[in-house]
């Protein structure tokens, strides 16, 4: 992996931040862990209210990444890898991240593609060098974290000039549930508004951008040097 201390990598221990949300906390029980992938197989058709296989998430992130053997990418909050698992058949180096041990030890068990290093940390404070990928994927991850803004600001500066951000998260609607999931003790769960998170990339491009429902699924390109 171009850039990236072994030190990093099979990490056993981290020490839970005081400020993770229930969300995140949730995450970390193994139960979660065991139960996600069959959450996440359906996740998409039960928010946009239309089909939604992760076949045709996998297919439209690679219409529009077209991510290329030899690039080297994050994954970052991959759960049990499903971006992971589509970037490394596409012939990337992969670090697929994670603050969860439960996750990463499911993750391990369903994708054995050797191109994945599996690394346990919080993606907004990693110490991971700076433009070590070419490209990072962010599946609902944006959507776990108070704060939304610090994980975007690290992220983005993990890539390097001419490189890109893929995010698919839950955007505002102002409903009444996802008022009730924000609420700390019901989740702490983050509803970013396109136009905020496009905000937070200055000098980013939003090359690509599809909602369907309260869904988005954005590519961002990083200015060239
Ligand atoms: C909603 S799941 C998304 C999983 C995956 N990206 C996908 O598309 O299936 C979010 C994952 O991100 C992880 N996560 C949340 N905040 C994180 C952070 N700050 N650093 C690293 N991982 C984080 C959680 O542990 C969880 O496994």
């Amino acid at each position: 992996m171009n850039g990236v201390s072994d030190a990093h990598q099979n990490q056993e221990t981290l020490k839970p931040e005081p400020r993770l949300t229930l969300a995140q906390r949730s995450n970390l029980w193994p139960l979660t862990a065991w139960g996600y992938s069959a959450w996440r197989a359906h996740s998409l058709t039960l928010l946009t209210g239309q089909p939604f296989s992760l076949e045709r998430e996998a297919a439209l992130f690679l219409a529009l990444c077209r991510p290329r053997p030899g690039e080297t990418w994050l994954d970052a909050g991959t759960s049990t890898g499903f971006y992971a698992g589509v970037l490394a058949r596409a012939g990337c180096q992969v670090l697929a991240a994670d603050l969860s041990p439960s996750m990463l030890a499911q993750a391990r068990r369903r994708e054995t593609h050797p191109d994945i290093t599996w690394l346990l940390t919080n993606l907004e404070a990693s110490g991971l060098p700076q433009a070590c990928c070419d490209g990072v994927t962010v599946g609902a991850t944006l959507n776990e974290t108070r704060r939304p803004d610090r994980l975007l600001a690290e992220l983005a500066r993990l890539i390097q000039p001419g490189g890109q951000l893929w995010l698919m998260y839950v955007a505002r609607t102002g409903g009444l549930l996802q008022r009730l999931l924000a609420s700390p003790a019901l989740g702490g769960l983050t509803f970013p508004d396109p136009a905020w998170v496009a905000w937070q990339l200055p000098g980013w491009t939003r090359t690509d951008g599809l909602q369907l429902g309260p869904v988005v699924f954005e590519r961002f390109l990083k200015a060239p040097c």
